[in-house]
This record gives structure tokens, sequence and C-alpha cells, in this order.
């Protein structure tokens, strides 16, 4: 597999994305991590801002390129020549609705989508549990990448 396109709001990053990444890094030459925007939620952190804080969780990863788009994930798809899109399915309810988005993306720009299951201790993680956690004054760092709960904070706060 040479480009594989790992989409999401990552709004923000937790340790369940970043376990999806450093196992999908392995699996190809480059792995694209696009934040896009998802109609159905509202945004927190700017997305810019998002794609920096991955990629500083990221730092160490060779082949992680990491950008913010706007438009479709097929588009984005295509502009990164990408052979595939990778997304992380968690045990508890993630597969009904990763499972149209793939038919969608398949029907739209004949892209395949591979579902990669979450590593056993962080399919419980979600990026709206860090906010909430967050925004009652709880610690979110056991569920972000290590060391990075203070920026996430910071970055929340902007
Ligand atoms: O992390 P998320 O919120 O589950 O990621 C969802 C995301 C951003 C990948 C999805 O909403 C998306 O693809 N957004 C871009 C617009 C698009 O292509 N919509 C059609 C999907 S079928």
């Amino acid at each position: 597999m040479r480009t594989l396109l790992y989409p999401g709001s990552f709004d923000p990053i937790t340790l369940g994305h970043l376990d999806i990444i450093q196992r999908g890094a392995k699996l190809c030459d480059r792995l694209v991590v696009a934040v896009l925007h998802n109609p159905g939620k509202k945004g927190t952190i700017e997305p810019q801002k998002r794609a920096e804080l991955i990629r500083k969780a990221c730092r160490g990863i060779g082949n992680v390129v990491v950008t913010a788009e706007e438009g479709l994930t097929i588009e984005c798809a295509a502009r990164w020549e990408a052979d595939a899109i990778l997304r992380g399915i968690r045990p508890l309810g993630d597969f009904e609705n990763e499972f149209t988005m793939a038919q969608l993306n398949r029907r739209l720009g004949h892209v395949e989508t591979l579902m990669m299951t979450t590593s056993q201790g962080v399919g419980d993680i979600s990026s709206s549990a860090v906010r909430e956690i967050a925004s009652f004054g709880g610690d979110i760092a056991p569920f972000v990448p290590e060391g990075m709960a203070q920026d996430i904070l910071d970055a929340m706060k902007k």
C-alpha cells in the first residue's frame, strides 16, 4: 500500500487516534492524516491548530503527513493520490456509520475504505469525552498523547 488517507475531525487527537496512526503507518509508504469538517459536529479547536497538535503527537513517525483541508474526503483522497481511506472502529457503535460512509465514498470516489479495530485499552476513548472532561476541569491526560494534555487544554481555550 503506497498512500493511506486517515480522515477525521481530531477535535482533539486522542490516544485512540494515535493508536490507528501508529499501526496504519506501518501498513503503507505514506499515511496522510487529514483534519476535515464533519457537518454533524460543531467543532471546538480551530482546524489548523488540530493539525498542529497531531503533528506534535506524531513526531518520530517518519511517514506521516498531517493536513487540514476543506471539502469532501474523496476530494482529499484524490489530491493526495491515496490508494485507500483508513478509519478506526471502536467496539461499541461505530460500525453502522462507518459502513455507510465507506459505501458512499466508494460510490462517489471509487475509493476503498479499510477499517482497523482499535487496540485494547483505547476503544472507549473519544474526542467528545475528552472535551467534556476538560469542560468540567477533569484530567484529560489518560486519554490524549503523552505530554500533550496542556497543549490541548490551551488549544480549546482559544
Ligand atoms: O472523526 P469523525 O468526525 O468521525 O470524521 C468524520 C469525517 C470528517 C471523516 C467525515 O465527516 C467526512 O468525511 N467529512 C468530509 C465531508 C465528506 O466527505 N462527507 C461525506 C462522507 S460520506
